[in-house]
């Protein structure tokens, strides 16, 4: 690569308020906090950081005036490839309509009369407005096919848009089998799976009453092995159920929702969370708040010694939005987590659970995925709910965002 002045080698993001390592050992605390800091960034990776009065030279200079830099949020769960509209349903619920999954065929049936071109462009609208809120890894899953041609369509998508794609032609039975449910089984685990393996790098299941029981899941989840994708689960949304078992039982990256857990199902997160490949609880308030359910006890999950994650769950149906700084603030306010727990789940949870040790933390040699907060520090992603506070985002060292 050619370095002319335009595209400096080395740039030092200078007068940072409070830098967000997630590093213990740079910084203070458990999200290793550096006061008036300094990174450099080279070839799209940290180069270094630390106090800036020991920062070293570097071709361009960024100044931060005394604002907080965090790494950019890991969002570890999304269905952003989709058409149609479901808010009638959303305020439906605010008046008592209980969520049901059955508002998935809504988005299917507007999916498959789609073209390419417009779920990709509204793929696209999504992923840049979760960018501009600090997103800088975002995983998609298809699921609103539900036919081999739809389902590979749908991850042809998500594949433009980034590499965590996930295949999820098992998130309910497709309308057309409704009265064969073992041929939908046959379907995913079979002829859709061969033209959607290549295309995915997760296979994932909704392990849900209403959608795949216990033994579905793990067919489901097996055959997805076998082919070389790697597991994750939908689970104990609606309920307690087999989701959380199952998930530590064929050691996915991550089971999701987990909304409705028993005492067994939070040690089995807490013994899988020592594992060398860890299965981690990846929370979704942003679901919760827009269902209408109770919260997570996130506390109880950490206090046991499991591993959380906050993510978006962005999707038409159950959770309409793109933003972790949403999902932050309520993870402090109404999940018992503290402001640094939250932000640490948001960014090296999301990572975890997404078996990446590349981003989620600012420690050198992390990619240079990053967002500056127009505050001093982090703390205010909580004390100040629902107010745009992403100033820039930069994505492997180049400013993407603002
Ligand atoms: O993660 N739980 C299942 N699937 C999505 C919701 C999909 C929908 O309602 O359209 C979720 O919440
Ligand atoms: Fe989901």
């Amino acid at each position: 690569m050619n370095h002319t002045p335009e595209t400096p080698r080395t740039i030092l993001v200078d007068d940072i308020g409070t830098l967000v390592t997630n590093d213990p050992t740079l910084g203070r605390g458990p999200v290793g906090e550096i006061p008036d800091a300094a990174l450099v960034l080279e070839d799209g990776r940290v180069a270094w950081a630390g106090p800036r009065t020991q920062a070293p030279a570097a071709d361009a200079r960024v100044g931060a005036a005394g604002r907080c830099v965090i790494p950019g949020f890991v969002d570890s769960h999304s269905h952003i490839v989709f058409a149609g509209d479901r808010s009638r349903e959303f305020a439906a619920r605010m008046s008592g309509t209980p969520y049901s999954a059955g508002g998935i065929r809504t988005t299917v049936a507007a999916t498959r009369e789609a073209s390419d071109a417009e779920l990709l462009a509204n793929a696209r609208t999504l992923e840049r407005e979760a960018r501009a809120q600090g997103t800088t890894t975002l995983e998609v899953k298809s699921g609103y096919g539900l036919t081999v041609e739809d389902e590979a369509r749908a991850l042809s998508v998500a594949g433009r848009i980034t590499d965590e794609v996930t295949f999820m032609g098992a998130h309910v039975v497709a309308p057309e089998y409704a009265d064969d449910p073992e041929g939908y089984l046959d379907l995913v685990t079979g002829p859709m799976l061969d033209a959607c393996a290549p295309l995915a790098r997760w296979v994932d299941v909704f392990c849900e009453r209403g959608a795949f029981d216990e033994d579905a899941s793990r067919r489901i989840l097996t055959a997805g092995m076998d082919r070389g994708l790697l597991p994750r689960v939908h689970g104990n949304q609606l309920g307690e159920g087999p989701g959380v078992s199952l998930a530590v039982e064929v050691g996915a990256a991550s089971v999701d929702h987990c909304t409705y857990l028993s005492g067994g199902d939070v040690d089995a997160l807490a013994q899988a969370a020592k594992r060398p490949e860890p299965t981690v609880a990846t929370l979704l308030p942003g679901v919760d708040f827009s269902t209408r359910q109770t919260y997570p006890d996130a506390r109880r999950l950490v206090d046991a010694g499991a591993l959380v994650a906050l993510a978006s769950d962005c999707n038409p149906g159950s959770c309409f939005t793109s933003s972790l700084a949403f999902c932050i603030a309520v993870a402090v306010r109404d999940m018992g987590l503290t402001p640094d727990e939250a932000l640490w789940a948001a960014t090296a949870g999301g990572a975890l659970a997404l078996r990446r040790d590349d981003v989620g933390h600012l420690a050198p040699g992390a990619r240079a995925d990053l967002a500056m907060l127009d505050a001093p520090n982090h703390l205010y992603l909580a004390y100040r709910p629902g107010v745009p506070q992403v100033a820039a985002v930069w994505k492997d060292g180049a400013l993407v965002s603002g």
